[in-house]
């Protein structure tokens, strides 16, 4: 009878404690959904929070930064050259000048017509016509310009030292201008910017070959 009470007093105290178990497993198991909800949302938040700031600083650190284009003149060779190293030291030389744009920004440049000064010792020996034309997002224009140099309007002091240079074998030029365009940034931002060129070049008389170039 005892055992018999016992068994039959058993199940609903085990029964109870099994309803207490589940019903405070139960608020838990929701507490628990409700804070990883909660943590979600807050993920999601922040994930998106930092995505936009990451995109405003991208559009701002790199897309919006207006850089100067590089104008800048190539190796090129020489294709005729005459000097004079007797008594009136002279030069006439020819070359097709590889006058680069690059544009490293995200949009266009465009720019007006120009023109490449090519000078000795300070005085314009010659010139390069830039048309009016574009360099396009992330790319170089090229622009390919026929040149000739003659030294016949130099002065005479400066003719003296023409004389000097052509005797160790050299002539050295330079050659300085401006490009002024407007760059647009998605088709709406607008920046105007000026792009200097400033070369110089050293001309090897005998081998009638650039050897050196160095611009700003
Ligand atoms: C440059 O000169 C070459 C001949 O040396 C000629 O064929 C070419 O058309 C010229 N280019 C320009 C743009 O004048
Ligand atoms: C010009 O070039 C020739 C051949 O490369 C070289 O021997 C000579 O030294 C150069 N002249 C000068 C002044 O550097
Ligand atoms: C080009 O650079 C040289 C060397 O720095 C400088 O003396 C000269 O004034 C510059 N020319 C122009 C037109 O900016």
């Amino acid at each position: 009878m005892a055992e018999k009470n016992q068994n039959q007093y058993q199940p609903p105290e085990s029964n109870g404690y099994h309803r207490n178990d589940q019903e405070s497993l139960h608020t838990t198991e929701d507490e628990e959904a409700k804070r990883k909800k909660r943590m979600k949302w807050t993920i999601g938040i922040i994930a998106f929070v930092i995505f936009q700031v990451v995109q405003a600083l991208f559009f701002i650190l790199v897309i919006m930064k207006f850089k100067s284009p590089k104008f800048r003149v190539g190796e090129f060779a020489v294709q005729t050259l005459t000097v004079e190293t007797q008594a009136s030291p002279s030069f006439d030389m020819s070359f097709v000048a590889p006058i680069r744009v690059k544009n490293t920004n995200w949009g266009p440049f465009k720019y007006d017509a120009s023109i490449v000064y090519f000078t000795y010792g300070g005085v314009q020996v010659g010139q390069a016509i830039i048309p009016k034309s574009k360099a396009n997002f992330k790319s170089t224009k090229k622009i390919d310009v026929n040149v000739t140099l003659s030294s016949s309007n130099l002065p005479s002091n400066i003719i003296s030292n023409l004389g000097n240079e052509l005797n160790s074998g050299v002539i050295t030029l330079n050659s300085h201008g401006a490009l002024k365009g407007k760059i647009t940034v998605m088709f709406m931002f607008k920046k105007t910017k000026i792009s200097q060129i400033n070369c110089t070049m050293t001309i090897n008389t005998s081998a009638k070959t650039v050897q050196s170039l160095s611009c700003k």
